[in-house]
């Protein structure tokens, strides 16, 4: 079970609710597999916890396969909670019926990845936008302005709304998806992977984009990325997955600057760098070694989820399960930064010197270990 990370109150306000909270939220796929006897699945998202204030962003961060996109699932109802619970607004919508989703629906809106495959090519951008008016049963008349207000916001013309998709970039495509989102005029929205098809000047537009709409709006926003260079552009606090499990959270600066977990050291290390024949050099120096992705790699069978990777394993890392407890600085920064490591204080000494985008020489070294 991990610790919630409370989101801090608005500055200069009274102490508003969080627009969205999950608690231990567990999650599991498919038929039932034995385990040492017992009959249970294999959760790919495990005891989770977090909530975004009004007006904030998390950054949910972790590599492929690691329970990002199932967290953004369980939150719109997209799949089953196994155990745990998502409240809205402090309403808990966890098992709410369709009908019950149709009202949340208004306040809790999704962008997907992809922007070719999340718009329907034979309909016009208007009719796409106004589907989810249609079915909240807003007002006929209403559908049009406020497709045409939505377009605007984006920042995309008036004569969008008679074109279709295949006249789009995939930048423009991502903010026809973005208008659509905000059409219902919601407070709370996951973004699963907005920008990670696009190229970095085109990431760039729609991640200022995102931030200009999230400040006007007051926008609860669940940013989630495999990349904590970009996440780091958008969140003020984030959260580190890794098989289901929460490894790190806390404030943006310092899970970047002063990560905590070796997971998290290994994911600033592997951030992109600008030279290609560096990344060149790191990418054939892993594959030399044969290290495996982190899909083809063993779980641990209890204990830390990333004991079969970390150069700072023990046997008390293989069978006991690490609680989220205050990083080892968080006395004197950062409240509600937590981490998961039995050998935290020892972890804090094989940080980056700068973080994501600074000097990595020794981590350079542990992303040789631990990166794809
Ligand atoms: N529909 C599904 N059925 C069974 N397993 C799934 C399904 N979707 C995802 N998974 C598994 O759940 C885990 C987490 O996947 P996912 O949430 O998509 O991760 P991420 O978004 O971080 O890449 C992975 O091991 C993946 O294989
Ligand atoms: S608990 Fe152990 S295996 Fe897990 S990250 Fe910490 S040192 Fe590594
Ligand atoms: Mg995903």
């Amino acid at each position: 079970m991990s610790t919630a990370v409370p989101a801090p109150a608005p500055s200069g306000t009274a102490a508003a609710g969080p627009a969205l909270e999950v608690r231990d939220l567990t999650v599991r796929y498919g038929r039932p597999v034995r385990f040492g006897g017992t009959a249970k699945t294999s959760p790919a998202v495990d005891g989770v916890s977090f909530d975004i204030a009004p007006g904030e962003t998390l950054g949910l961060v972790g590599e492929s396969g690691s329970g990002k996109s199932t967290i953004g699932k369980a939150i719109l109802g997209l799949q089953p909670a196994s155990a745990g619970q998502v409240l809205l607004h402090g309403s808990d919508i966890t098992r709410a019926s369709l009908r019950q989703r149709r009202v949340t629906a208004i306040d809790l809106r999704v962008v997907f990845q992809d922007p070719y495959s999340s718009l329907n090519p034979a309909q016009t951008i208007g009719k796409t936008l106004t589907e989810p008016l249609r079915v909240l049963r807003v007002p006929k008349d209403q559908h049009r302005p406020r497709a045409a207000e939505a377009l605007a916001a984006v920042g995309l013309p008036a004569d969008a709304i008679d074109r279709y998709p295949a006249q789009f970039s995939g930048g423009q495509r991502q903010r026809i998806a973005i208008a659509r989102a905000l059409v219902c005029d919601p407070q709370v929205i996951v973004l699963d992977e907005p920008v990670s098809s696009l190229d970095v000047s085109t990431q760039a537009q729609v991640l200022n984009l995102l931030a200009d709409l999230r400040d006007a709006r007051g926008l609860a926003l669940l940013f989630i990325a495999h990349d904590l260079g970009v996440v780091r552009f958008l969140a003020q606090r984030a959260v580190v997955l890794y098989r289901g499990q929460v490894m790190e959270s806390g404030p943006i600066e310092e899970v970047t600057q002063r990560p905590g977990h070796p997971y998290t050291i290994a994911l600033t290390a592997a951030a992109p760098v600008p030279q290609p024949a560096e990344q060149a050099r790191r990418r054939a120096a892993r594959e030399a070694l044969g290290i495996g992705t982190a899909g083809a790699t063993p779980t641990a069978a209890g204990g830390c989820p990333f004991a079969t990777r970390c150069p700072l394993v023990t046997d008390v890392c293989r069978t006991e399960r690490v609680p989220l407890t205050p990083a080892v600085d968080s006395a004197t920064s950062g409240a509600g930064w937590v981490v998961a490591c039995h050998h935290a204080g020892q972890a804090a000494g094989m940080r980056p010197a700068a973080g994501v985008s600074g000097n990595r020489s020794l981590s350079d070294f542990l992303s040789l270990f631990l990166w794809r």
